[in-house]
């Protein structure tokens, strides 16, 4: 009786980590947007450092793969302009998704450079 007492006690307390890393990681998949912050977005401070990361191995001046530059300010409104920079790394249909051949940026990032592009691109 007494043994089994125990082995329901360590049941119970088995049944309850399992229970509680199970809680944990569906948190994370209910609000991945959990600290993402896009408001007053600014091309030096939070959108180049994106692009450095991601696509700048590609698309420096001097790589300028598929014709594409998208190291300077000038260079990148082009893309921003004709939407194929936000329709890339959203990997919407009719564009090339980006970056080529790896898994899509983060979607706090692509938040990010849409609110940026939503405030109008600004140079700041
Ligand atoms: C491994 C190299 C590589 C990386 C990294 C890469 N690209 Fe590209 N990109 C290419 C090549 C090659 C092309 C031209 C062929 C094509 O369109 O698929 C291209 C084309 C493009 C185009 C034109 C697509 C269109 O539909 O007209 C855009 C815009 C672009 N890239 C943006 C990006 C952005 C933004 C990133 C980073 C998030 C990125 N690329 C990362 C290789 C890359």
């Amino acid at each position: 009786m007494k043994v089994h007492r125990i082995t329901s006690k360590l049941f119970i307390l088995a049944a309850l980590a399992v229970l509680s890393s199970c809680y944990y990681d569906s948190e994370e998949d209910l609000y991945p947007e959990l600290g993402c912050s896009t408001d007053d977005m600014s091309y030096v401070n939070d959108i180049l450092p994106i692009i450095d990361q991601n696509c700048m191995v590609c698309h420096s001046a001097s790589a300028n793969f598929g014709g594409v530059t998208l190291e300077g300010y000038d260079a990148l409104k082009i893309w921003v302009d004709n939407g194929r920079f936000l329709g890339s790394i959203r990997r919407d249909p009719g564009f090339s998704p980006m970056p080529q051949g790896q898994p899509q940026i983060l979607q706090c990032n692509i938040e990010k450079i849409e609110s940026w592009i939503n405030d109008g691109a600004p140079n700041n």
